[in-house]
């Protein structure tokens, strides 16, 4: 069982929404928190909160699209806090254009922040957690991840979503008797600035940042009918998952029902159709289903 409090966590995307949430609920169970984003005021301001509170913080300015950059953070937060054992990689950004009238710029972006900014965290924070036998790590991926067809015109972001679910299951098992455990947090609407802040987010080497609003296609969000959760719900519940080691965290129990009819008719048909040409090369009758 993870313990919160006495840590020292390092959350990405800290400056707002759901990483804001997780940076505040860790200090108020007594983790000392580095608070890492592209956006240096928005990470300082919630280290000041946390001070506010009585807490220990460090607002550290990181891109975690850039290898170096992560690096450069850990060895601030080092230096800050000691080493690192809770790691919530969490910045994002996301889409919602037609895959093929998106610019190559904007499609790189999408999986650069996503899966390899979730991959640098990971790569940069885990060997100290595994020398030290002790630690977790959390990526925050999707419900656009597990189920690509929920959100239309999503595709580089369902992908890369999708990207961070399988590294951090199979990570899960590398990790195995580390004493390090891992989290792969699927949310699935929270009411967070995402969709009128998201270009601030991008980096120069993408075309740097934009006017704010992410391109949403008029009622997509009411076609959808999406909840969305207020993000204070949020890290009581992945917290509770650290403490006990869950692989996935989910946020919408209304959800399972998707999920089972989206796997039911994709996974089922593509078993269906694999058990008869299986069948159809047994039997010497037939050729070969086509
Ligand atoms: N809000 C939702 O409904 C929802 C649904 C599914 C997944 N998510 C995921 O949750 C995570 C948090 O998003 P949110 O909803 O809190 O939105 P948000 O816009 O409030 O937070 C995203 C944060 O990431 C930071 N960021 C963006 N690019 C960065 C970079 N290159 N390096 C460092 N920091 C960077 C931003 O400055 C911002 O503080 C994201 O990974 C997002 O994809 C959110």
């Amino acid at each position: 069982m993870t313990e919160i409090g006495g840590r020292a966590a390092l959350v990405t995307g800290g400056g707002s929404g759901i990483g804001r949430g997780l940076a505040l609920e860790l200090a108020q169970r007594g983790a000392s928190v580095a608070v890492a984003d592209i956006i240096p005021d928005n990470a300082q301001a919630v280290a000041a909160e946390i001070e506010a509170m009585g807490g220990t913080a460090v607002a550290i300015a990181c891109d975690v699209c850039e290898r170096e950059s992560v690096a450069e953070a850990k060895r601030q937060a080092n230096a800050a806090l000691g080493p690192i054992s809770l790691l919530f990689a969490n910045a994002g950004a996301t889409s919602f254009e037609r895959f093929t009238q998106m610019s190559d710029a904007d499609v790189d972006w999408i999986y650069q922040v996503n899966l390899m900014g979730t991959t640098h965290c990971l790569q940069a924070f885990l060997p100290d957690m595994i020398a030290a036998g002790s630690g977790h790590v959390v990526a925050t991926a999707s419900m656009a991840g597990m189920l690509p067809a929920w959100i239309p015109l999503h595709a580089p972001y369902s992908g890369a979503k999708m990207g961070i679910i399988g590294l951090m299951l199979n990570l899960r098992q590398e990790l195995g008797e580390t004493g390090v455990g891992s989290t792969v947090y699927c949310p699935g609407g929270v009411a967070t600035g995402m969709k009128d802040n998201n270009e601030r987010y991008r980096p120069e080497r993408f075309g740097g940042p934009g006017p704010g609003p992410v391109k949403v296609p008029d009622g997509f969000f009411h076609e959808q009918k999406t909840t969305f959760l207020p993000p204070e719900q949020i890290a009581p519940m992945v917290l509770r998952a650290v403490r006990n080691d869950r692989a996935i965290v989910f946020d919408h129990a209304d959800q399972r029902a998707l999920f089972v009819e989206t796997y039911q008719n994709l996974v089922m048909q593509a078993f269906d159709d694999a058990a008869d040409y299986e069948k159809s090369l047994l039997s010497p009758s037939t050729s070969p289903a086509r």
